[in-house]
């Protein structure tokens, strides 16, 4: 058989072990797959004292010098699993400069960053494969990246973060609030102790400008996508979009659209959004994730899967190493990043949306009329109204009422210009929710 492919392992945490089980585990079949062996050359980590479990794997391979054994001689391919913006970035442009192959899993490195990478790969004529960085087992950058390549991708509408999804799912499911399912989500090890990067939206952001990229052949940073959490999501919020039918997400939405002089751009954001039970995505609930793509001529595609963990992520990180171990021995590389288009990105102020608003109002003649004068104001139709009485009383009686509205698609700057004046109006005690709605009712 051919010589060995020899590999540098950056990181043996949660999802490190499971490659190097994976790689233990199947080494026959993924020798006879890519008709050569795998075999690690070094395992580079912060703590070489550190309690790992029964690893399968000879102790002496283990080191604290990562660049070291990155520019070793005897390393053809590097998986960097070790997370951050540095020293990876520095590991991984050392390696690709030198014409290593690499295999990350980094999603906040490619979102802050992933010019850098592309830039040392064109260079040293190397591959760079980064399919578990988002939505860790599925399989969605490659069909991304190389089978909808024929094709056109007009919108990508996603639930990224397990964490976030696990959290409104248990919301939804008990009425619970916030706080309370994050609580439960920590317990059951599906929030970190610093939950911050998940439920503000960090993470999903930078998963959103790694799916843009590479829908739109643009590049697109963590910077350009509007980004906004689910912290401030309550449980009347989420009772708000059951009365509708709907449930609320985290989305990350990624789509074309035009400016005022009907130029190309594309507009990214991840936010918290209401989408009717019938969406694809209403589903998808407990820490699972799902893409829905929508194509020109291959129309609508949904990968569902497991999002994240320590073996569903080395799965990924597997298929990549295999594929580059190939690349390798038939002595080619993949296609480079593909930015071609370069398209601007739309500001979130223009971005087309649909607001579901909930206000506490004086429940008296006229406040429908100046309520709606507010609406017309910002030229931002209302679709629907909804009226309840909050105080017990009769309509008509000088007691507080519920009005929810729901908009017809408007820019966010008008949407949110007209929350803005309706607070100030003193027949509006409060606004006791506003929440984006995504899909057709
Ligand atoms: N966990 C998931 O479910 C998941 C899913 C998708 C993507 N990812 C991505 O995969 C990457 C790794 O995540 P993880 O959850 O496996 O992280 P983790 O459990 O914290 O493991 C990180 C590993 O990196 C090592 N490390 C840290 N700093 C180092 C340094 N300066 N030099 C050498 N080694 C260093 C650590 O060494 P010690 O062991 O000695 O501390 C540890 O082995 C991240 O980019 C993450 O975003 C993770």
């Amino acid at each position: 058989m051919t010589s060995p492919v020899r590999l540098a392992l950056l990181g043996c945490g949660t999802v490190g072990s499971e490659v190097v089980r994976l790689l233990h585990a199947q080494s026959a079949d993924l020798a006879a797959r890519i008709g050569a062996p795998l075999e690690l050359a070094g395992i580079a980590v912060r703590r070489l004292g550190r309690d790992r479990g029964a690893l399968p794997v000879d102790e002496a391979l283990f080191t604290t010098d990562a660049l070291g054994l990155i520019k070793r001689d005897d390393v053809d391919v590097v998986i960097e699993v070790v997370g951050g913006i540095e020293p990876a970035r520095g590991w991984l442009v050392e390696a690709l400069r030198a014409g290593k192959s690499v295999v990350t899993a980094n999603k906040a490195l490619l979102a802050e960053d992933g010019a850098a990478l592309h830039d040392a790969a064109a260079e040293g004529r190397a591959d760079l494969y980064y399919e578990a960085s988002v939505a860790g087992a599925i399989p969605l950058l490659r069909p991304l990246r190389d089978s909808l390549h024929g094709d056109r991708v007009n919108r990508v509408t996603g639930i990224v973060n397990g964490t976030t999804n696990f959290i409104l799912s248990a919301m939804d499911a008990t009425g619970a609030g916030f706080a309370e399912a994050l609580e439960e989500a920590t317990a059951l090890g599906y929030a970190e102790a610093d939950p911050t990067a998940d439920v503000e939206g960090f993470d999903a952001a930078a998963k959103a400008a790694i799916l843009a990229s590479l829908a739109f052949h643009t590049r697109i940073t963590a910077a350009d996508v509007h980004r906004e959490g689910i912290t401030e999501v309550t449980a009347a919020d989420v009772a708000s979009a059951k009365a509708m039918g709907c449930t609320i997400k985290l989305l990350c939405i990624a789509a074309r659209g035009r400016d005022t002089a009907e130029a190309e751009t594309v507009s990214v954001r991840v936010h918290p959004a209401m989408i009717p039970l019938t969406h694809p995505l209403a589903s998808v609930g407990d820490a699972f994730n799902a893409v829905f793509v929508e194509a020109e001529a291959a129309g609508q595609l949904m990968f569902y899967g497991r999002g994240a963990g320590g073996a569903p992520t080395a799965s990924a990180v597997l298929g990549d190493v295999v594929a580059v171990a190939r690349n390798r021995l038939a002595g080619v590389r993949a296609a480079s990043e593909s930015a071609y288009a370069d398209l601007a990105v739309r500001p979130m102020g223009e971005a087309l949306t649909r607001y579901h608003i909930s206000l506490d109002v004086a429940d008296r003649p006229g406040v429908l009329a100046s309520v709606a004068g507010v609406f017309a104001r910002h030229e931002v139709s209302i679709a629907t109204v909804r009226q309840g009485s909050t105080g017990g009383g009769r309509p008509g009686s000088g007691d507080d009422a519920e009005l929810v509205i729901v908009t017809h698609v408007a820019p966010d700057a008008a949407l949110a210009a007209t929350v803005g004046e309706l607070r100030g109006l003193d027949i509006v005690g409060s606004v006791t929710s506003v929440l984006r709605v995504e899909g057709e009712a």
